[in-house]
Order: structure tokens, then sequence, then C-alpha cells
């Protein structure tokens, strides 16, 4: 049998079939979401100046330390993009978006590149979808961009999905710089346990040590003082402000002062989500603040905050919930019990189709709960709930599957203009 010749470079994949379908099903629910949320697509090139993500993600990181894929055309340094967000700064930057005044909310989609060791979820090639809230310090926005990561990965059906949260200070002396001399006061004695690589950071960038991989160092870090107890006044005030304004959304989290991310750009809130899914050390997301970049590439002091969610691990995740290939996010979904009920049903979402809906139904005779399961997961919107009883009387109920909504009885022959109402709001 003749070999082929190529293959996809190792850490790079391929997308096809049912994962595919599910790789676009992240990036259409992506276009739908973050716009409902203020956000405006944003594209950036795929490779910058190099210095640019020396100077955003700092020269001390494992990112600009050994993973990027750098090349040199002629005299410039080109680096294809790691991350979304330095690029994102310094377009904002570059169209004078800061002149506009308040808020501007981007969001983003598209291939990364790390040279990392390739693993289930880690990747040379890997993609990213994520939001970037630039031009306010308000804790109430910091909350509003972590809840709606969350509010991302329910709509998609991966269940189960952790929450860290931290506060790492700012940048005012009494802030992060004390407690960067508290942290290498706590560290110089036992530096020698460190790893290599974290005995040759200590001098650089003292915070670096605490996210270091080694288990060892890992073992080290969980014993050293934490930020969130060395605050400035002004970021614990923040910081009790972003957990209230995260708990009234309805997200739950854990205070997780080990949460330092891997990128100097961060201040203030730092957060990332998590799955089971994928080990002790992959995140699902990550995010937080980072007030100080815009200023850091040239421009004004502009706060802002923003995630980006891997969407191989988004993958991963469904997987592991069993989740079905079918991709389109559905507008409704027949569930229905019993034989006449099931016939009626498939009529019924023939004419929301022939409308213009998407809908679907259940081919494989579940019973009603494993078909709401399942409508649930195909990010239904809502879901039409047809019995023998219902059949009898001439009715369908209308279930609205956002968190929190109702349900209610419609006619079988007029249903239509009930589920309009709930897809239009
Ligand atoms: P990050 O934590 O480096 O943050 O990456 C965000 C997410 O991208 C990770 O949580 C993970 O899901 C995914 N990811 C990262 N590296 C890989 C890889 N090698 N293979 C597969 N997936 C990966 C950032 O990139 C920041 N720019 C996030 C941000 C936006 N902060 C503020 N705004």
């Amino acid at each position: 049998m003749p070999q082929p010749r190529f293959r996809a470079i190792e850490g790079t994949r391929d997308y096809f079939d049912r994962e595919g379908e599910r790789f676009d099903r992240v990036l259409a629910r992506a276009g739908e979401m973050f716009p409902r949320y203020g956000y405006a697509r944003f594209r950036t090139p795929i490779f910058e100046d190099s210095e640019l993500f020396a100077r955003s993600l700092g020269d001390a990181t494992d990112i600009v330390e050994k993973e990027m894929y750098t090349f040199q055309p002629g005299s410039d340094s080109l680096t294809l993009r790691p991350e979304g967000t330095a690029g994102i700064v310094r377009a904002y930057l570059q169209h004078g978006l800061d002149k506009r005044g308040g808020l501007v909310k981007l969001w983003y989609a598209g291939p990364m590149f790390r040279r990392e060791r390739p693993q289930k979820g880690r990747q040379r090639q890997f993609h990213q979808v994520g939001v970037e809230a630039i031009g306010s310090g308000d804790p109430l926005l910091d909350a509003e961009v972590i809840s709606l990561g969350l509010r991302f990965y329910e709509s998609l059906g991966v269940a189960g999905v952790g929450l860290r949260l931290n506060s790492i200070g700012c940048r005012k002396p009494e802030c992060r710089p004390r407690y960067r001399l508290i942290l290498r006061e706590a560290i110089q004695p036992r530096l020698g346990t460190f790893c290599r690589n974290c005995q040759a950071r200590f001098e650089r960038n003292v915070f670096r040590l605490l996210d270091c991989k080694v288990p060892q160092c890992r073992e080290l870090a969980r014993e050293l003082p934490k930020s969130h107890e060395n605050l400035c006044p002004e970021c614990a005030e923040h910081f009790a402000a972003v957990r209230q304004a995260v708990e009234a959304l309805g997200g739950s989290f854990s205070l997780d002062s080990d949460l330092v991310r891997g990128l100097d750009y961060y201040s203030r809130t730092v957060f990332e989500y998590t799955h089971e899914s994928l080990g002790a050390q992959n995140a699902l997301g990550g995010g937080g603040r980072y007030d100080g970049l815009a200023e850091e590439l040239g421009g004004p002091p502009v706060p802002a905050i923003g995630f980006a969610l891997g969407v191989e691990r988004i993958l991963i995740a469904l997987e592991a919930g069993g989740a079905c290939g079918c991709p389109p996010p559905l507008q409704a979904f027949g569930a229905s019990r019993g034989e006449a009920a099931r016939r009626a049903m498939a009529g019924l979402i023939a004419r929301l189709r022939e409308a213009g809906f998407s809908a679907d139904l259940d081919y494989d005779d579940r019973s009603l709960k494993s078909q709401l399961r399942l409508a649930n997961r195909r990010g239904a919107l809502c879901c039409l709930i047809l019995g023998e009883e219902e059949l009898g009387r001439g009715e369908v109920i209308v279930k609205d599957m956002r968190e929190g909504r109702g349900q209610a009885a419609a006619s079988l022959f007029d249903c239509l203009g009930k589920v309009r109402e709930i897809l239009s709001c």
C-alpha cells in the first residue's frame, strides 16, 4: 500500500466531519452571542512585530522565552501571534479607537501559535474566541465579562464549568511592587529548591515563579504569601466589588490565590474557567484585566479586561459530556411521548422549518426527560412538548429554554406565534 507522503505538522490538526461541524458551531455561537453583549467583530493579522509580544506578554514568560514562532524576512523580526490581546490593543491604539471616548468592546476568533509540547488539549496551532472590553475599570464590567464566558459555555452545552478568581493588584508602589518585595524575601532563602528555570527568572520577574508548571515548584509556591492578601485598599475594594457582582449575576467561583496567569500584562482581576475533562493544568479559558497594557505600548493609560477561550478545549469538554455531533444551534426542538404525538410533532417541526426556523426532533424514541436534555445540549432556545394528553386537547406546550423562563400551552395550529414571541425576546 502506498503511504501518503505528507502529514499535518506535529501539534497541528485537521478538522472535519462531526468535529469540524462542532468547531463551526462554537464560532457561530460566538458570532451570535458576543454582539448581543455589545462586542463588534475585529480581525487582526496573524503575524505581528515580535517586539509587540515581548513588550505585552513579558520577556520572562514561557511564551516569549521559548514558544514563539518567529521568522526574519530581511531585517524584520515577525512572530505568528501566540494570543490575541496584544494585537487588539496595538490596533486599538493605531486606529485611535481610544479617541472615540468611552468603552470599546471587540471580539475575535482565529488560530494562535505556540511551540508547546503537544498533548491532549495542547497544540502548536490552536484556536481561540475572545472578547476585549477596553476603556473602563468598573468592577461591574469585570463581572459581565466573566459571566459572559460562563454563559457562552452553557449555551454550547458544556456542563460543569468551574471558575477560579483572584486579584493580583496594580502597579502602585504600595500594591504589586510591595508584594514583589515580600515575595522576593520569602523566596530568597529557599531559591535553591526551585527548578533551574525559576532560579534564572527570579531576578527578572519573580511573579513567574508562581506559575511554574514543575510540580516541586508548584508545591513550594503554595507556601508563599498570597497576592490577594497584599492588595492596596483600592484594589481590595475593587476585588470585593467584582466578587459581589459575579455572585449577583449567578456565577459561583472559587477564590484561588494560586491563580496568577502566565502573562505579564495582567493587573487586578484574573480568572480561569476549568473543566475536569482537561486535567489539572489545562484551563478551558482564561482572562483578566490589563489596565497597564495600552500605556506599555505607547498609548494613554486605559483600563481594560477580556478573555480568550480555547476552541479545542471546548471540543474536548463537549466530547466528555457526550455531546451529539449535530452542528447548528437550534431555535426549536420537538419532544414528544407516544407514537401519535411523535407523528404530530414531526409535522409541527416541518412547519417550523418551512417558516424559516431551525428546528429538529428526536429520532431515537428516548424518554421525555432525555429529549429535554438533548434539546439543551443542542442549544435549543425553545422546546415544543407534546404528549397524548396535549394532543387530545389540540395543544402543545411551548417551553422557553433560557434559565428561569417558563412555559405555556398554545394551540397546535397556532403555536408559531408563541415560538416567534420567545425567539424575538
Ligand atoms: P491564555 O490563558 O494564554 O490567555 O489562553 C487562553 C486559552 O487558550 C486557554 O485557557 C486555553 O483554553 C487556550 N490555549 C492556550 N494555549 C493553548 C494550546 N497550546 N493549545 C490549545 N489551547 C490553548 C490568553 O491568550 C489571553 N490573551 C486571554 C486574555 C484576553 N486576557 C485578556 N484578554
